[in-house]
């Protein structure tokens, strides 16, 4: 959809970058020009993901990141900098999950997931946009969050908050920073076919053909169609798109199934 070279001279960090979304992403956003620094906290997947990027004639750089960590987070914007010279995009993707009963969730369990993705989500925020205030030439921050941050999620508690507070946080530095041309926007995508997500969320085939049963569109989602928008509302193209949210889910959010059985559709 965008042109080759849309990115080029730019330089973006994807978190979450060594799997899943993340690394399809990180692969999009190479492909089309940029510079990729990819952070995560593992970091054999990061390697790979730098292979791939390279091995396509892309230029990449992995950084061991834990993003609930300011200091680490600071080391992975000034790596970019001493890398490739500069920070133009941040993708916000990092994130944990998993299925629990709120009542069973462990203080610790909430701290993991909530410090992984909001603080995490701030932190880079803060890291990056400081230094494309610094730059003076603008930038891009796109985060990704789920539906459940507007519907809530039963079963995730913990990051159904945390992603609503990514949303409000996305609102809040969208118009703080339109001075300094800095866009802010997020991603929502829908169940997507990802290692990652299926474990944390449809261990079984069982439990994926019920979850794409409730997606209108009957499937999950390929986490290259999602990368597309991702790279999109990071692109010039979307020179005056901030702090919306753009949701890439089948309709999946909308399926409320109330009336279907009257129209004689029943989806399973
Ligand atoms: C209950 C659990 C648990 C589980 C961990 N914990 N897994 N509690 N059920 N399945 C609890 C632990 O017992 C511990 O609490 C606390 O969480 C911290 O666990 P650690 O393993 O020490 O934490 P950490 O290494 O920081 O790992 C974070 C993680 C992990 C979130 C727990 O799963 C992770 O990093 N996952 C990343 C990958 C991932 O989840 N990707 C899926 C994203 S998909 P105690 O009290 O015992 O010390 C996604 C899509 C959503 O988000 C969109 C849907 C539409």
């Amino acid at each position: 959809m965008l042109p080759e070279g849309t990115f080029e001279r730019k330089v973006a960090i994807v978190t979450g970058g060594g799997s899943g979304l993340g690394r399809v992403m990180a692969l999009d956003l190479a492909r089309l020009g940029s510079a990729v620094v990819i952070a995560g906290r593992r970091e054999e997947p990061l390697a790979e993901t730098a292979r791939l990027i390279e091995e396509r004639g892309g230029r990449a750089h992995p950084q061991p990141t834990d993003v609930r960590e300011p200091e680490a987070v600071d080391a992975l914007v000034a790596a970019a900098v001493e890398r490739f010279g500069r920070v133009d995009v941040l993708v916000n993707n990092a994130a944990g999950n998993f299925v629990v009963k709120a009542e069973e969730l462990s203080p610790n369990g909430w701290r993991a997931v909530v410090g992984i993705v909001l603080d995490g989500t701030f932190l880079c925020s803060r890291a990056a946009g400081r230094r494309m205030i610094e730059q003076g030439e603008g930038g891009a921050i796109l985060s990704v969050i789920a539906s459940y941050a507007w519907t809530g999620g039963p079963g995730t508690i913990h990051s159904a908050a945390a992603k609503a507070g990514v949303l409000a946080l996305t609102r809040t530095l969208a118009v703080e920073w339109a001075e300094h041309g800095i866009r802010v926007n997020c991603i929502c995508p829908g169940p997507t076919d990802t290692e990652g997500a299926g474990q944390a969320l449809w261990p079984s085939e069982e439990d994926r053909a019920r979850v794409a049963s409730t997606v209108p569109l009957g499937r999950l989602a390929s986490p290259e169609e999602v990368a597309v928008w991702a790279a999109a509302l990071c692109s010039p193209y979307a020179g005056y798109i901030t702090g919306e949210n753009l949701t890439i889910d089948g309709g999946h959010w909308l399926e409320q199934e109330s009336y279907l059985p009257a129209l004689g559709k029943k989806r399973d």
